[in-house]
């Protein structure tokens, strides 16, 4: 529904709101789209999310640029967060050139919309309404697939760029992990933000930035009753959840093999090849980057079958904690996750469901039986 209201006060003199509205520090993006085969991006601030259910984005553009017909014609968009060291990439699509993504690594979203690889954050977006405002449109856009990665975002701030920095530093989440991870605090366990703050330097809101960390990993849980509660983690719990996996792995592999989008295929290869960058023989050179990698590359895997509920059920499974606590214990590995994993992309590759149901499951297997050996290590509970 779109209602209209009739400004009646003066307007504000623009240059003191220029001046003024400087002050309203951003993000730094780069909208791309494609139309009549050919690829268009401009640098955009004016960018931000809208609803959650369903998910929405709304990117405000100038009526007067090429970008902006190219958006209302395809009907599409991604947005592309850019990190803290992109101000030449805001700069590169900040003005009218031909060659704008001259020496940009791109990857093929839906549509061949171009992403750029560097961004720290992708989503793509079908137009479901554009609302002309003054001399802009705001499109809002249908989020069908996003990615994040680690990094730290480009900001902008009074005609400048910069760089974001969290007030409380990372050295009490990381404390608070590794107290999760060593059993400090046991499964089940309720840990208040008090109780984390003795144990860290006795400052509550570091305690608290903590503890919103660590649900995010999926390592505590937010109880309504209870509070935070250290997540419990058995073999039970790992075989459900590495279970759960292979079942919406196997429903995206029935629904997708035939017509398999081969853009976001080429994503999932990307995280393979950066899973193999850490995981060299059967040893971790960097478990985090692997795991980052390893759950970019299936959840690349469930977009392919473009369906927002599959991803947001891969996502509520907390692979990332499940795997912390098993693999993560130990930098010894097996190069065999990689072997299956690449067999599995293969197989959709061609075409082949049969191979890529069995990798899927193989898999799985694998990935079962090495989190029981490491829980047997550990005495059963982690
Ligand atoms: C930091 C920054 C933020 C910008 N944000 C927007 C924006 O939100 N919307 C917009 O229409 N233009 C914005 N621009 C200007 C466009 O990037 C610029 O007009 C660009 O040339 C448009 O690309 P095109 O000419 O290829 O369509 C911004 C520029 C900069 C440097």
């Amino acid at each position: 529904m779109t209602r209209e209201y009739v400004a009646t006060g003066p307007a504000v003199d623009a240059n003191l709101f220029r001046h003024v509205v400087g002050h309203l520090a951003s993000g730094v993006t780069v909208v791309t789209t494609r139309h009549d085969d050919r690829d268009h991006g401009m640098t955009a601030s004016s960018v931000t999310s809208l609803s959650m259910d369903p998910p929405m984005m709304l990117a405000c553009v100038n009526n007067a640029v090429p970008t902006a017909t190219a958006i209302a014609r395809s009907g599409r968009y991604t947005v592309n967060v850019l990190g803290r060291d992109h101000g030449d990439l805001a700069y590169q699509f900040a003005g009218p050139r031909p060659d704008k993504f001259a020496g940009v690594r791109i990857d093929r979203g839906g549509a061949d919309v171009p992403m750029l690889a560097e961004a720290i954050a992708a989503l793509e977006c079908e137009v479901t309404e554009q609302v002309v405002g003054g001399t802009h449109s705001i499109f809002l856009g249908h989020v069908v697939a996003a990615t994040a990665r680690e990094g730290s975002p480009l900001t902008y701030f009074r005609g400048d760029f910069g760089r974001f920095e969290f007030e409380r530093n990372d050295g009490a989440y990381q404390q608070a992990r590794d107290m999760v991870l060593s059993r400090v605090f046991g499964p089940g366990e309720i840990i208040t933000v008090d109780h984390l703050a003795e144990r860290l330097d006795g400052d509550r809101a570091r305690a608290f930035y903590a503890l919103t960390r660590l649900a995010a990993d999926g390592l505590v849980l937010r109880d309504r009753e209870r509070g935070y509660v250290i997540a419990s983690f058995d073999v039970r719990t790992s075989d459900a959840t590495f279970d759960a996996r292979l079942a919406i792995e196997l429903g995206v592999i029935d629904l997708v093999v035939g017509r398999v989008d081969r853009p976001r295929l080429a994503n999932a290869r990307r995280h393979l090849d950066e899973m193999s960058r850490c995981l060299v023989g059967d040893q971790f050179l960097d478990f985090q980057a692997y795991l980052d990698a390893n759950y970019a590359f299936h959840e690349a895997i469930v977009a392919l079958a473009g369906n927002s509920l599959l991803t947001e059920a891969f996502s509520s499974l907390s692979i990332k904690n499940v795997m912390t606590r098993s693999f993560g214990i130990t930098a010894e590995s097996s190069a065999s996750f990689l072997t299956v994993q690449r067999d599995l992309l293969v197989a959709l590759e061609n075409d082949d469901a049969g191979a890529a149901r069995a990798s899927a499951r193989a898999y799985c297997e694998l990935a079962k039986a090495r989190a029981r050996q490491l829980l047997t290590l550990t005495g059963g509970k982690v």
